[in-house]
């Protein structure tokens, strides 16, 4: 099953939002497979970002980043990354359409809730960043069963 990485962003954990963020991904049916806190530093902030690195904004992303610890998470369900973008919405909060993450809880481009991986391809790479391989669990959830039809999984 596929699986997409997410950052809940000092912006969520400052304003108390964790659990509005994460209670929005279980209850659509995403399986989380790895979850953790931590500190970043500019050098994996760097790395993660390295797409960003001539932008104007790019110091102020990587000091916002690194106001206060992050909560890391690999979630995992069929078709898991355009699932996950679909839930957040568009980067700016302001253009976010209402019902997204971001469009309910934000109203800033940098200040955005959460990051989202934006391709299978990413999120294997980015998980890779984030996680050690014990660190990413795979078990089955009694609600199986309710979630997906057999041919779907
Ligand atoms: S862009 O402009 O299309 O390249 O932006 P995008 O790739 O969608 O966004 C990448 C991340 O850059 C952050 N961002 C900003 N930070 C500070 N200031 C401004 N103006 C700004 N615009 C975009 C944005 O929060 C995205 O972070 P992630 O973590 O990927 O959501």
């Amino acid at each position: 099953m596929e699986q997409t990485f997410i950052i809940l962003k000092p912006s969520t954990i400052s304003r108390g939002l964790v659990g509005d963020v994460l209670t929005r991904f279980q209850r659509k049916g995403l399986i989380i497979s790895g979850i953790k806190m931590m500190t970043l530093n500019e050098a994996i902030l760097r790395e993660h970002y390295a797409h960003l690195t001539d932008r104007p904004f790019f110091p102020s992303l990587v000091k916002s980043m690194m106001r206060t610890p992050v909560i890391v998470m690999a979630l995992k369900g069929v078709d898991a990354v355009a699932v996950v973008r679909s839930m957040v919405g568009a980067t700016n909060c302001r253009k976010a359409a209402p019902g997204t993450i971001r469009g309910d809880f934000g109203m800033s481009g940098q200040e955005n809730i959460v990051h989202a991986s934006d391709s299978p391809e990413n999120a294997a790479i980015e998980i890779a960043r984030f996680f050690k391989p014990e660190e990413i669990f795979d078990y089955d959830i009694i609600t199986g069963p309710a979630l997906y039809a057999p041919d779907e999984v």
